[in-house]
């Protein structure tokens, strides 16, 4: 797992495009907020100069492609066993890469003004908001986005985007309680092959990685 800021000065946010292809490059352009643009680019170098890292490339030589449901992946003529996700939230990223295991990662900013009590009732299982409303009310910001971090993760991983309905699958919402997927509807082995890990990132962010298969040990390193 890589953790690392993403304000840059203009000459490194220069720097770093120029390693973005011309799609990444449009995309980031098409941002309306210049703090926007910023992120993207200094976001998608760091994955660009991480992936090449492991595979000893360019930054620049990776190419990409997105599976069924619009998951990123590397593209053709890249190991398909390398696997990776990408999450940003509040002026920061977090990338998780692994080799043979599909993943997923989700980092959210705590102190974003957020209807918790609307966002428990119509995305979360009837157990996590039976979880949460026990919950007492100092609890319930950190239960409501660690649960929300854990439940994104393990949509992530499986890379079903919006498809998916957050009320049909069950994560640990307790924050004094590991992270876990405790039940998915749609799959009901899946908590057999699905593990979900809190990660500690900084200081009023919430963020959690949801892997499938033989994961040794979690790091976190700070870029
Ligand atoms: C794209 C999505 C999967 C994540 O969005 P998000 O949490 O707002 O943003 P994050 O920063 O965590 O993730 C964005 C990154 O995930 C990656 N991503 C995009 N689509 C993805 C997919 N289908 N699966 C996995 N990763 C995806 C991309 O790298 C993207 O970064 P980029 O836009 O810079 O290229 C989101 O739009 C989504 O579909 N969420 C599910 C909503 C839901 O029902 N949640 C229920 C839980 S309560």
């Amino acid at each position: 797992m890589w953790s690392f800021g993403l304000e840059a000065s203009e000459p490194e946010v220069v720097r770093c495009s120029s390693c973005l292809s011309t799609n990444e490059q449009t995309r980031a352009a098409a941002f309306r907020r210049p703090q926007d643009r910023v992120h993207y680019v200094v976001a998608h170098a760091a994955l660009r100069e991480r992936l090449a890292g492991y595979l000893g490339c360019a930054p620049a030589a990776l190419g990409f492609r997105t599976g069924p449901h619009g998951k990123p992946e590397l593209g053709e003529g890249f190991p398909a066993t390398l696997r990776y996700n990408l999450s940003h939230s509040g002026g920061r990223a977090l990338l998780a890469v692994a080799r043979g295991c599909e993943v997923g990662v989700d980092l959210e900013q705590m102190n974003r003004d957020v209807d918790m009590a609307g966002v428990v009732a119509t995305h979360f299982s009837a157990t996590e908001q039976r979880t949460w409303a026990a919950l007492p009310p100092s609890q319930k910001p950190a239960g409501f986005f660690h649960g929300w971090v854990r439940k994104e993760a393990y949509v992530k991983a499986r890379g079903e985007g919006l498809l998916r309905n957050g009320a049909a699958y069950t994560v640990e919402l307790d924050p004094a309680r590991p992270a876990a997927l405790l039940a998915d509807v749609l799959v009901p082995d899946a908590p057999a092959h699905w593990r979900i890990e809190g990660l500690e990132v900084a200081a009023g962010f919430a963020a959690a990685l949801a892997y499938a298969g033989p994961v040794r040990r979690v790091v976190v390193r700070e870029l």
